[in-house]
């Protein structure tokens, strides 16, 4: 399904309050709410907005969809952005889960990352999902390693490990940890947020064309709104 908006302005307004009701709703029903987010710079806004949100913040975990296998205070670590863009105002309340261990590598860590995620409430209440230039979304990047396990619906894992091959849009080979297609598929709530021309051709390509790349295998399993503004 596609939400397109004359404004980002206005794309951020609505998707906050769909991604607040789907936290209170999750919160109404167990009594608290888990929200897993990506990074990358489109999302900041949403954050911005997420951080004056007058919800139940204290009852709300805030969990990473994927991570670059970096220290947590490395400039390109998700969860060091997060810290800054979400853990701060009223969403400082919430619980933060990250997926960095000491490991060397994302794969020996997939043990430890899970039992981590097992702490987080699933299915997770909402999904907050973006798109690389390349059909990557999460750490589902294009002939990664370890992609097929992603990507496998039925699989039994919540986090899974992966290498992302170099490219322009990954500069170097990169060890990463996401939560699985799986897992995303049991969200009720799965939002994909996008601007500009480019990613909607990205995504609209991949759609109807380049459907075999990670974005559109995830969207053939998994119930995907699209927040899309200029
Ligand atoms: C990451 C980023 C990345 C991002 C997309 C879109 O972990 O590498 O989170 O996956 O979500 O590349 O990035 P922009 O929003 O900056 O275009």
């Amino acid at each position: 399904e596609w939400r397109t908006f004359e404004t980002r302005e206005q794309m951020v307004d609505e998707l906050t309050e769909a991604c607040c009701e789907a936290l209170m709703r999750g919160i109404r029903k167990r009594g608290t709410a888990s929200w897993a987010v990506s990074g990358g710079s489109t999302p900041k806004p949403l954050f911005e907005a997420m951080s004056e949100a007058e919800i139940d913040w204290e009852n709300i975990q805030v969990a990473l969809v994927d991570e670059r296998w970096v220290d947590t205070d490395h400039p390109r670590s998700n969860e060091a952005f997060m810290r800054g863009a979400l853990q701060k105002g009223e969403a400082a309340e919430a619980m933060f889960i990250g997926m960095k261990t000491p490991h060397d590598t994302p794969f020996d860590a997939v043990v430890a990352v899970n039992e981590r995620y097992a702490q987080v409430k699933q299915p997770f209440d909402s999904v907050l999902l973006g798109l690389g230039s390349d059909g990557h979304t999460a750490s589902f990047f294009p002939d990664a390693e370890g992609l097929e396990a992603a990507l496998d619906i039925t699989g039994d894992k919540t986090c899974v490990a992966l290498t992302a091959k170099k490219s322009d849009v990954t500069g170097e080979e990169v060890d990463r940890m996401s939560i699985s297609a799986a897992a995303i598929a049991k969200a009720p709530h799965v939002v994909l947020m996008i601007t500009g021309d480019e990613k909607k051709a990205v995504l609209e390509r991949a759609l109807e064309v380049d459907t075999h790349l990670p974005i559109a295998r995830l969207a053939e399993n998994v119930a995907i709104t699209v927040y899309w503004a200029p």
